[in-house]
């Protein structure tokens, strides 16, 4: 069996901020690493991109004079290496709605659904100075309802009522202010309608696909499917490929979706394989996995769906949609302009990218909303990435050099307490591969830190320390067991925290490259020499929170500087 990973393309125009990594791309770079372990790298693929296009970028590149895709380069390019460099992410391709693979593949497929789409005449908000067709939210005017005189065309800031750019009062360009004019323009609708049941059925159908995902699906279909327009008088983006849409693009969500695909294309392409491509994608071969958060269900539980069922090709539809909930910061939301937050750019200038990672899925909003504390954060970190997980390990492997000139020694008339552990070592494995098979990567995470305690309750038990000369036989049996277990420990870590796990690794003297996930149930050979003991984590300083805010203050003003146009 194939597996498919993927995470939702990121917009190109803002730097993601941990929820936003924690829900899409983080999520899926623990899911992959675990499933090369588990099904074996050639396996397994894992693919996102920039989500680069549409009318924010190109209003952007207006007010600046500059074209839409110098800006979307050098973003993508910094985004790419953050990712891919920093944050150590394991994509087997990261690429671009620019990418010519993708933008062919989409005209393509949109002329092989063309059965689904109707072309409808609207009339709607057009600037004459910029000669443009303006998106909801870039028409303002007063709120009719309230009278806040900044309300946007799609929604109210202050009474948070849904509108329409038609009923506002006063509505003006929210680019150059001047009054919009209504327009008549012709669109190309997709019809959903014909997939509605066929839709249904199938998620109602689908054993693994969360519940979350499910209730929002469905809801969505009972309100009635529509035809979508998937056309937009915009130029930047993909041009519309239908006779007489010249000068169209295809809207956004209608060309990211089929990233996926197109992604994998690419990946087999540049590998000279091309064929190679569908064995990733065919209905019956493949288990896919998206990771999105909870605002992109809809799209990726309905609409994809539907044009997959649409082409006709037997593309396989999503096996698990893992949507994850939001994370909050100190208590609120996640906001550029009123800086409350933490940046993918910021955060390695703090803590290293392994501690973070670790944090994120400790926290990850798997359930319910969660909120990141620095109070739990430095809980984390001190305790249980250094004392739970750390001295564990630094004990395991002092004890093994000082008493067992560094072997493993043979394990002899192993008691009950011994056998217990070992075999709670090898459920823990299951246990772990079970809960990361249903991506629920937080609590798979929070079984590896259980059996991370009841290792130490172990050792402390038996204190091979005072037995080594009294009872050496058990003090050897002790080291046995516990070292079996950290190496466990250590490779079940590798998803989340990969640099950190190698350094555990190391110490045991074993390689992780080659290792798989059933590994970590086998037992360290008697006389196989472990390596020397060295710190894996660090505390951090007892003034760390004190000292937080102008830390923070500090790091901003640098990596604002080195963020490219777009970004800033
Ligand atoms: N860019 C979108 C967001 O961040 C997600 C696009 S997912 C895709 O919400 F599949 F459409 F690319
Ligand atoms: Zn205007």
């Amino acid at each position: 069996m194939r597996i498919f990973v993927a995470s939702a393309w990121p917009y190109v125009q803002s730097v993601p901020h941990l929820g936003n990594l924690v829900g899409s791309i983080l999520s899926a770079d623990v899911f992959a690493r675990y499933a090369r372990l588990k099904y074996g790298k050639e396996n397994v693929i894992f693919v996102s991109g920039s989500d680069e296009h549409g009318t924010p970028i190109e209003i952007e590149a207006i007010k600046r004079g500059v074209s839409p895709k110098s800006l979307t380069d050098q973003a993508h390019d910094y985004d790419k290496r953050l990712f891919l460099g920093t944050w150590n992410i394991s994509f087997d391709n990261y690429t671009r709605t620019e990418s010519e693979v993708h933008k062919n593949f989409v005209k393509e497929f949109l002329l092989g659904v063309s059965k689904y789409i109707s072309v409808e005449e609207e009339e709607l908000p057009y600037c004459e100075k910029d000669k443009l067709f303006l998106p909801d939210r870039f028409v303002r005017g007063t709120c009719p309802y309230c009278g806040f005189e900044d309300a946007r065309g799609d929604q109210c800031d202050r009474c948070g009522r849904l509108l329409t750019p038609s009923i506002l009062i006063n509505p003006k360009c929210a680019i150059c202010g001047t009054p919009p004019v209504l327009r008549k323009t012709k669109h190309w609708f997709f019809d959903l309608r014909p997939f509605s049941e066929s839709i249904k059925q199938w998620i109602t159908a689908s054993p693994e696909m969360p519940e979350n995902v499910k209730g929002t699906a469905l809801s969505w279909i009972n309100e009635g499917l529509k035809p979508r327009s998937l056309t937009r008088d915009n130029a930047w983006g993909i041009p519309a490929p239908f006779s007489g849409a010249q000068g169209k693009t295809i809207y956004v969500w209608f060309e990211a979706l089929l990233g996926y695909l197109s992604a994998t294309l690419e990946y087999f392409t540049a590998k000279g394989e091309p064929d190679k491509w569908m064995e990733f994608w065919e209905n019956g071969k493949v288990r896919s996995y998206y990771f999105i958060g909870k605002d992109n269900i809809p799209f990726h539980a309905v609409i994809l769906p539907a044009m997959l069922m649409a082409s006709e090709r037997n593309y396989a539809l999503p096996t698990i949609i893992g949507a994850t909930e939001y994370l909050l910061y100190e208590g609120q939301k996640f906001s550029k302009s009123r800086k409350i937050g933490i940046w993918i750019d910021e955060a390695p200038h703090i803590m290293e990218t392994d501690y973070w990672r670790f944090l994120l899925i400790r926290m990850r909003p798997e359930e319910k909303d969660m909120n990141f504390t620095w109070t739990e954060a430095i809980r984390i970190v001190n305790t249980e990435l250094n004392d739970d997980i750390g001295n564990l390990v630094n004990r395991v492997v002092t004890m093994i050099n000082r008493y067992f000139q560094g072997e493993i020694p043979e394990p002899r008339n192993l008691k009950d307490t011994d056998n217990k552990l070992l075999f709670q070592v090898r459920e823990t494995v299951d246990s772990v591969g079970r809960m990361f098979d249903r991506t629920k990567l937080k609590g798979g995470t929070e079984l590896i830190l259980s059996l991370a305690r009841d290792t130490n309750a172990y050792l402390n038990s038996k204190a091979p320390w005072d037995k080594i000369k009294s009872e050496p036989e058990d003090a050897s049996n002790t080291l046995y067991v516990a070292g079996s277990a950290v190496k466990a420990i250590g490779l079940m870590l590798y998803p989340v925290i990969p640099t950190k796990a190698e350094v555990i690794y190391r110490q045991l003297g074993l390689d992780i490259a080659n290792a798989s996930w059933d590994d970590a149930k086998e037992p360290l050979k008697p006389g196989h020499r472990v390596g020397k003991p060295e710190p894996v984590f660090k505390k951090l300083p007892t003034d760390f929170e004190k000292k937080l805010g102008e830390l923070l203050e500090k790091i901003r003003g640098e990596v604002e500087k080195e963020r490219p146009t777009l970004l800033k």
